[in-house]
């Protein structure tokens, strides 16, 4: 009998939380109203439950002078927040500005900006250092007279790494720059302290952090303007016309306060698993490199390229018994742009592993990955 596959992706998404679940149990069929109908008492009612929500989430974040925007992920999110500023600040002033980015960004904020390209805008892509890092002074020397908008992500999705938005954030505010940054694989996995009243605007996904699909949040500075991507009712201050998915909302909201609630043990525990799951593989091991830097990473993400073997056999030989993203992941089987990023060859991108551990993850999982991995490497060399 073939034994279940140990599921080391949860970048890519977690399971909704029993509590989650649980939390929104009666806004499927009990209290189903449209909160945008406020002329009954059922809208009403629904209407209240949506803001106490979107309250919920400002003070589970302690978020002051942010407008809470519901989307339907941090693709929208990213689409809005970048899309919308800057045709807005095109309507206002006229002029097609230059943005500022990284190449190693997620394909939601880098694919939006190719399509500010094509309308007229000016886009640097970064090419960050070896560890996937930037630094004050690259940063610096790219921004222009004209630079009216950044995006550069807290942590990413495939390498983990943790760019110093802290200070791209004050070199921003002292040059009148707007600062946008995706955060969607950041919340419950790290302090964010005083990031989330530093940075202008905000994505954060729900499907991350043990809440449902289909929802997100972009959190704007209170005197930002954008130009909706979606018109027709006018919700969510009339930046994001349509529903609201009600059930999703209070869940989302949910695994809010849960992940900020257990942020500092769930870290450590990610963290301690992390790294033995990363100790086993390089004693057992040669030729295997680290991608990105070690220290300045999220708690459960591991990228590593194994050397001198075939990339596509050794994931066809993972399939069956490890869930994990290769290096050609969310890229339609091309190798990944952020692996290229750093430096490493094709052959080295397809025969990298992004293995990302989750709060169900244990010990037994950790050891039974690291024999799977060793001898699949072992068999193919
Ligand atoms: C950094 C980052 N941004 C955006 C997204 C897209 O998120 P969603 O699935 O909520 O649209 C992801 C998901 O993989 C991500 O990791």
């Amino acid at each position: 009998m073939l034994s279940t596959p140990i599921l080391l992706d949860y970048q890519s998404s977690t399971p909704c939380s029993k509590d989650v679940v649980d939390s929104m149990k009666p806004f499927w069929s009990e209290i189903f109203s449209n909160p945008a109908s406020k002329s009954n008492l059922a809208g009403i009612n629904a209407s209240a439950v949506l803001e106490a929500s979107r309250e919920k989430i400002e003070q589970n974040l302690f978020l002051k002078n942010k407008k809470v925007i519901f989307t339907s992920g941090a693709t929208e999110s990213n689409n809005l927040a970048l899309l919308g500023f800057a045709r807005n600040f095109y309507k206002n002033t006229g002029n097609y500005g230059h943005i500022i980015t990284l190449k190693t960004e997620h394909k939601a904020v880098l694919e939006p900006l190719n399509q500010l390209k094509k309308e007229g805008f000016m886009v640097t892509e970064i090419n960050p250092e070896k560890d996937g890092l930037i630094s004050e002074e690259q940063f610096k020397k790219n921004i222009r007279e004209d630079t009216f908008l950044v995006s550069v992500m807290l942590a990413n999705n495939e390498i983990g790494v943790i760019q110093p938005i802290e200070n791209i954030s004050k070199i921003c505010k002292s040059r009148g720059i707007t600062f946008h940054s995706d955060f969607a694989q950041c919340l419950g996995y790290m302090v964010l302290d005083n990031l989330l009243s530093d940075v202008n605007m905000i994505t954060i996904s729900s499907h991350k952090i043990y809440g449902p699909k289909g929802i997100g949040l972009l959190l704007i500075d209170e005197e930002i303007n954008l130009e909706p991507l979606i018109v027709g009712g006018g919700q969510e201050y009339g930046l994001r016309s349509g529903t609201l998915p009600l059930p999703l909302v209070v869940g989302f909201a949910k695994a809010i306060e849960i992940a900020v609630l257990n942020q500092k043990n769930n870290a450590e525990k990610l963290l301690f698993h992390r790294n033995n799951l990363l100790e086993g593989l390089l004693k057992n091991n040669s030729g295997l490199l680290i991608n990105g830097s070690i220290e300045k990473r999220l708690p459960h993400n591991l990228n590593l390229t194994v050397l001198d073997l075939n990339g596509a056999k050794f994931h066809k030989l993972l399939k069956s018994k490890i869930i994990c993203s290769s290096g050609s992941a969310c890229s339609n089987g091309e190798p990944s742009h952020v692996l290229l990023a750093l430096g490493r060859s094709f052959k080295e991108a397809e025969s990298s592993i992004r293995l990302s551990i989750g709060l169900s993850t244990n010990a037994k999982d950790i050891k039974e990955a690291i024999n799977i991995l060793t001898n699949t490497i072992r068999s193919l060399r």
